[in-house]
């Protein structure tokens, strides 16, 4: 869609008319009747037509309480209205604040996400004009924003919704180079022998098993005027995860196409602050790896090597994202120094029993840290809810035979152990933290029947990124 701003509502054409329940009483000038079947409720839309002819749409954005989730409103109305639309649409923001009108065009972005993208008939929709109308000095940036965050995010839902036969490993490395060289930031793409010779021993042993060979993808975007690396992600990029020789059941097991969400994440984000131009430096690292059933699979029992030098005893070959993890975090500690670290996982069930699909699970040491994200979570409504690393839980992970084991063997506290697993590979960073994001990157939804991608973190992360560009 196309976006721009107005300073005059032309009441003659259509237009969307977003109303807070308490503003009911403010709208009746621009409405034809006088009692409509509308209450302002979150997410509901009445259509009235105006005198010459046009579409009205009251949209309900609710109480304060929905703020966060405006995008969810301008969602629903677009996904279901816009084959009606014209050309053009306007959207009356007068009432509406600099983050809403970010939020309502990510919202209306994401209303054009085509799922159907393997059909062998696509069904292509004319985009239309969308113009706010809004006496804001200047809206140009906040409606660029929010264009390239919305069309971010629909980018790697597709990644996430993509079949594992078509996003294997090398697949994303080659998404990565491309989008590198469409907005401008540099991408390596590690494998094959270069994998072996820089020692991502654990990245190896995961991918063994599969016909499509494991890769490390590193890109780098310099938007400050110096060599010092601000922020490093890192994400979990296992195409398919059959859970190897400790093989999952099959009941659902075409979802974990979706174990590469994390690696989606860094990717997407990575690429829009590259379009945005964010004056910080930021490299992201993408381990990726497709975790297969096959005579040359590692096994349970093995003992095998990392980037770091320690190694792993595997004691369930599903316990595959914290070992690829443990190599991508060691190597972009050792090669960049981030001040920050941050690494995405679509990590363990155990964060999806005990968050559902609510928040993901934060794990660090730095309070002041976790509040910061925690903040920037509740405001764009992709939410964190830390959870502890404790001492405790440091013998689970002890091997008689190695110097650490990937698995406790116990059917409890998954998620706390996975993320204990992590640190040992960070190095103590100072700054580092998990998000176990296996509940919130994939899920039921309103707009597709089975689970979809959700896009969860491209906003989270953004907005810390942004709140660390000095100023
Ligand atoms: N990819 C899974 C975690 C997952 C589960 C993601 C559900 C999305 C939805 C991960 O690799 C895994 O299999 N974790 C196991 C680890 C266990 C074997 C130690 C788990 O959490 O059950
Ligand atoms: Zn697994
Ligand atoms: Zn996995």
């Amino acid at each position: 869609m196309t976006y721009q701003q107005a300073k005059n509502l032309t009441t003659s054409t259509d237009y969307i008319l977003p109303c807070r329940a308490s503003e009911i009483d403010q709208i009746k000038s621009y409405i034809p009747i006088e009692k409509p079947d509308f209450d302002g409720a979150f997410g509901s839309y009445q259509l009235l037509y105006g005198a010459d002819g046009n579409r009205i749409y009251l949209l309900g954005l609710g109480g304060d309480k929905h703020t966060p989730k405006i995008e969810e409103a301008f969602r629903k109305l677009a996904f279901e209205t816009q084959k009606f639309w014209g050309k053009n649409i306007q959207v009356y923001a007068e009432s509406l604040t600099h983050h809403d009108i970010k939020k309502a065009v990510i919202g209306l972005e994401m209303a054009t996400y085509h799922i159907a993208a393997f059909k062998s008939e696509i069904k292509q929709q004319e985009a239309p004009t969308i113009t706010f109308v809004s006496s804001f000095k200047d809206i140009a940036t906040i409606l660029k924003e929010g264009q390239y965050t919305g069309a971010t995010i629909n980018r790697i839902k597709s990644l996430v919704d993509a079949p594992p036969n078509v996003k294997t490993p090398e697949y994303l490395g080659d998404w990565a180079k491309s989008s590198a060289e469409n907005s401008n930031y540099k991408c390596t793409v590690i494998k094959g022998e270069a994998l072996k010779n820089q020692g991502f021993e654990a990245v190896i042993s995961v991918g063994k098993g599969s016909v499509h060979p494991p890769v490390v993808i590193v890109s780098e975007y310099y938007g400050a005027k110096k060599d010092a690396v601000d922020i490093a992600l890192v994400g979990k990029g296992i195409t398919f995860d059959s859970g190897g020789l400790s093989i999952k059941p099959s009941t659902n097991l075409h979802y974990m196409k979706s174990d590469m969400g994390g690696a989606a994440v860094v990717l997407g984000v990575i690429e829009l602050i590259a379009k945005l131009k964010l004056k910080i430096n930021v490299v992201g690292v993408v381990a990726s790896a497709e975790n297969a059933v096959d005579g040359n699979s590692y096994r349970p029992g093995d003992v095998i090597n990392s980037y770091s030098g320690k190694t792993i005893e595997i004691i369930d070959t599903d316990a595959e994202g914290r070992l690829v993890l443990a190599d991508a975090l060691s190597f972009v500690n050792q090669k960049f120094k981030p001040t920050y670290l941050i690494d995405l996982a679509t990590l363990t069930g155990g964060v999806v029993r005990a968050l559902g699909y609510s928040a993901a699970g934060m794990f660090t040491k730095n309070q002041e840290m976790a509040e910061e994200m925690s903040s920037l979570g509740n405001t764009v409504h992709e939410r964190v809810w830390q959870l502890p690393l404790y001492e405790d839980f440091e013998s689970d992970l002890h091997s008689d035979i190695a110097d650490i084991r990937n698995f406790s063997g116990k059917s409890i506290a998954g998620a706390i152990n996975a993320a204990k697993f992590l640190e040992v590979f960070t190095d103590a960073h100072y700054r580092w933290m998990h998000l176990d994001i296996a509940g919130v990157s994939f899920g039921d939804s309103p707009y597709a029947k089975m689970k979809s991608a959700s896009g969860y973190g491209i906003q989270l992360i953004t907005a810390f990124i942004t709140s660390k560009v000095s100023k």
